[in-house]
């Protein structure tokens, strides 16, 4: 089997975390000889200055005869004055867009170590484990008409569109039951129905899904309540399935549930199973270059690619465990720093990541 993986670092703080990532990458490699290749290449930002464009032709043609691709962030102040069309986000929604990337796990899981990084009390929240499912290619970020354009009176308006059609519903919320059938079997879906034609729909198909999954305890949620429910009560939950936006929106909140978004990674795979690997955090310009961004989300997304591109689950598991183990020696990036913890860089913390890994 090939295995070849192209790594984008992009911008900001990217390249500076996914240099740890493939330190962690590389162990792994040796370790159980995987022989995997690693192609470098640029996305956002760094490729409208290589390029000219947020996501290069020949780059997108790499990354479809890759097995996985390797993301550590995009976007900056640099460029954000630039034209609507080259902006370093439509390099990411390209790429999501054109490997049919339609399935992203985000998993927001508290490390017992954590507890006390949290801005909810440790109760609400030790323990935590959520996964979000949120539908990546469709919705209102790919829907179209969208625009700004100029009415009769002469006043700008922007707009965009919210379309779902059946079979998008239906294949993000069957990956959504087949993830509660490999945790606690309960799945909430998030909408808004009461408002939404679309959101109409996708209940209505969730609803036909779920009649396949009849051991998964199914629960739907308007967005407001959901984004009150995740901080009222976060441990009700299990899978949440939802749209791009609201999927976009509720994984941030959910982040912080576990101390820092600086801790979470996520797969975002297509039908088969190829999937493109990133933190669900941003590109941090301010703290870029500085040495001191958490490379544990990417660190982790380097443990879900092995799960579910390559089916190595025992080396993603070392790669948790590893993380586990660094968190208990008392190792904290700034982002996650408590008292009587050691503040460490951001490769400080990838060479104790491998430290443990090598121990494993
Ligand atoms: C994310 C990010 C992206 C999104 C941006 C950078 C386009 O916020 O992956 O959550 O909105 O999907
Ligand atoms: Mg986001």
């Amino acid at each position: 089997m090939s295995k070849k993986i192209l790594v984008l670092p992009g911008d900001g703080i990217g390249p500076e975390i996914v240099a740890e990532a493939i330190k962690v990458l590389q162990v792994i490699n040796d370790k159980y000889t995987l022989n995997f290749e690693l192609i470098e290449d640029a996305i956002g930002g760094a490729a409208v200055d290589r390029y000219g464009e947020p996501l290069a032709d020949s780059t997108l043609a790499k990354a479809k005869e890759v097995d996985a691709v390797l993301l550590g962030a995009v976007g900056g102040p640099k460029w954000d004055t630039i034209e609507r069309n080259i902006r370093p986000e439509r390099g990411l929604l390209k790429i999501r867009s054109a490997l049919g990337l339609f399935a992203n796990l985000r998993p927001a899981i508290l490390y017992p170590q954590l507890a006390s990084a949290s801005s909810l009390k440790a109760e609400f929240v030790a323990g935590l484990d959520i996964l979000i499912v949120r539908e990546l290619t469709g919705g209102i970020y790919f829907g179209e008409p969208r625009g700004i354009r100029t009415l009769e009176n002469g006043q700008r308006q922007g707009y965009n569109t919210l379309p779902y059609s059946e079979s998008e519903i239906r294949r993000i919320a069957q990956v959504g039951f087949e993830m509660a059938l490999l945790r606690n079997k309960k799945l909430c879906s998030v909408d808004k129905a009461n408002v939404m034609e679309s959101s109409q729909l996708w209940r209505e198909i969730v609803n036909e899904v779920a009649r396949e999954y009849p051991s998964v305890e199914l629960s739907h949620m308007y967005v407001d309540n959901a984004a009150m429910q995740l901080v009222r009560l976060p441990k009700q939950f299990d899978v949440i399935v939802t749209d791009n936006m609201f999927g976009d929106i509720l994984s941030d909140q959910a982040s912080m549930l576990t101390g820092s978004i600086g801790m979470l990674p996520s797969a975002s795979l297509d039908e088969n199973g190829k999937g493109m690997y990133e933190p669900s955090h941003g590109s941090a310009p301010d703290i870029a270059g500085k040495n001191i961004a958490n490379p544990l989300a990417t660190i982790l997304s380097v443990a879900m690619m092995l799960r579910y591109t390559f089916k190595h689950p025992e080396s993603a598991n070392l790669i948790e465990k590893a993380v586990g183990l660094t968190l208990d020696k008392g190792l904290r990036t700034a982002d996650i720093m408590s008292m009587g913890c050691e503040k460490v860089s951001t490769s400080a913390m990838g060479n104790a990541v491998v430290a443990e890994l090598k121990k494993l």
